[in-house]
């Protein structure tokens, strides 16, 4: 991949994973890249800055001031110079600081001032890893428009096997080149939105159902589940920050909401009323994610009156199917459009999420199981595999519901480029 002229910033950090860093920077300056490297001061105890400045060309920046000669490094110009800013490896102390924005040293402060995309490549002991505060904090830079490299499965330094093994710098350097070279397409293609159109998303439309529904009983009561809409709205606003053209987001009463000001969202009590706003949406998308929990069934003739305690009869009401909104827009799905079902179940999960993504003519489908603490409903973090159409099956950790709708986007995007035509 040809990246002349482009300028990479790569952070590197004290972690024993330090050591590939020279084999990352060598792979970017191959590739015409210009590098400059920014070590926090305990990088240095792991690889000297003479090797990375050799091998980049250029002397290694740590300090906010050149000790000798008292020349200010400005982290303003080095934030603003970079196309691209690779934390790797990212210790779980740098990923806290960047996460808070505590800019102690050059390489957080030169974080803070770039306006380019950051990809970060965590390395640390695995149970760092899945310390509750380093996946809030991966989360948060999740949601602050960071793409993370996930560390791979290993022997990790500690000697213990697991996840926290920096990702190999191959890896990393083809996910960032991948990046650099779809961004240049782009704004080469539309150069009049060039603020839209920085990640793989640009250009396309994206249609989120998320939330519970509420089936009414009569004016004060209804039928409805435990649905929070927090992993659908997550989903929303990584579509946005991805670059998406527009999200819609139709969502069913809940208190949570998108914070990303360009979602749409499109707001619905009942699966009928969500139907239909998907039906007025669904031919103009590219994507659509059915992540609500609609309720199964609803009410067949709902009281036009409050009913009344007092009343001599207990009511009874019929029940009647709602109708399957994943299932009639799978029947209407034209070749170009990809539709991605969620499965949240109890028991068989392989058996009913896959069969459920055949009979709703899903190209993918996103299974939660309630039998994993943390996973579903009513949490902030959830644990998923998704399998696709075609056979492929990838399971995940437990992670913050930010972090798996960037792993739902990264699979997607990875999969049908955005689009299967
Ligand atoms: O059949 P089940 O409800 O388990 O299917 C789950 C998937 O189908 C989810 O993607 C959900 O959003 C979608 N669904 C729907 N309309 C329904 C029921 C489920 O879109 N009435």
């Amino acid at each position: 991949m040809d990246l002349s002229g482009k300028h990479i910033v790569i952070g590197i950090t004290g972690g024993i994973a330090a050591y590939k860093s020279a084999s990352l920077v060598r792979l970017f300056v191959k590739a015409g890249a210009e590098v400059q490297v920014v070590m926090t001061p305990n990088a240095k105890e792991f690889i000297t800055p003479v090797t990375l400045s050799t091998l980049s060309g250029k002397p290694v920046i740590s300090e906010f001031f050149t000790a000798n000669t008292g020349e200010w490094h400005s982290h303003v110009d080095l934030g603003l110079w970079a196309d691209a800013f690779v934390v790797a490896p990212a210790t779980a102390s740098t990923i806290a600081k960047m996460a808070n924005g505590v800019a102690d040293n050059m390489l957080v402060t030169s974080y803070l001032s770039t306006r380019a995309q950051v990809f970060v490549a965590p390395a640390m002991d695995f149970d760092m890893m899945r310390h509750p505060s380093t996946v809030r904090n991966i989360a948060t830079l999740i949601s602050d428009g960071c793409r993370i490299i996930e560390p791979a499965e290993g022997e990790l330094a500690s000697h213990l096997i697991g996840k926290g093994r920096m990702e190999e710098p191959e890896t990393i350097f083809k996910a960032v080149a991948t990046f650099i070279n779809q961004t240049e397409e782009i704004n080469n293609n539309s150069p009049e939105d060039i603020s839209r159109s920085s990640g793989e998303l640009a250009g396309k439309h994206i249609l989120v159902t998320a939330g519970p529904t509420r089936e009414r009983l009569d004016p004060v009561r209804y039928i409805s589940n435990y649905s929070t809409g927090k992993m659908g709205v997550a989903i929303a606003d990584e579509a946005a920050r991805r670059g998406a053209e527009t999200v819609t987001l139709v969502l069913g009463p809940c208190e949570v909401s998108p914070s990303e000001d360009r979602v749409n969202v499109v707001d619905v009590e009942s699966g009928r009323e969500m139907l239909s706003a998907c039906l007025d949406r669904f031919d103009e998308c590219d994507v659509a994610i059915m992540c609500a929990a609609v309720a199964d069934y609803t009410v067949e003739t709902p009281s036009e009156t409050k009913i009344k305690r007092e009343n001599a009869d207990i009511p009874e009401f019929r029940l009647v199917k709602n109708p399957d909104i994943a299932a009639t827009l799978g029947k209407r799905k034209a070749q170009n459009q990809i539709l991605v079902g969620f499965a949240l179940e109890t028991d068989h999960e392989f058996e009913n999420a896959t069969a459920k993504m055949k009979r709703k003519n899903l190209d993918m489908i996103v299974l939660n199981s309630l039998r994993d603490k943390g996973a579903g409903f009513a949490t902030d973090t959830n644990k998923v595999t998704v399998f696709t159409a075609d056979g492929d099956e990838t399971a995940f950790d437990l992670k913050e519901k930010i972090a798996v709708a960037a792993d739902i986007w990264d699979l997607i995007a990875a999969k049908y480029k955005c689009s299967k035509s």
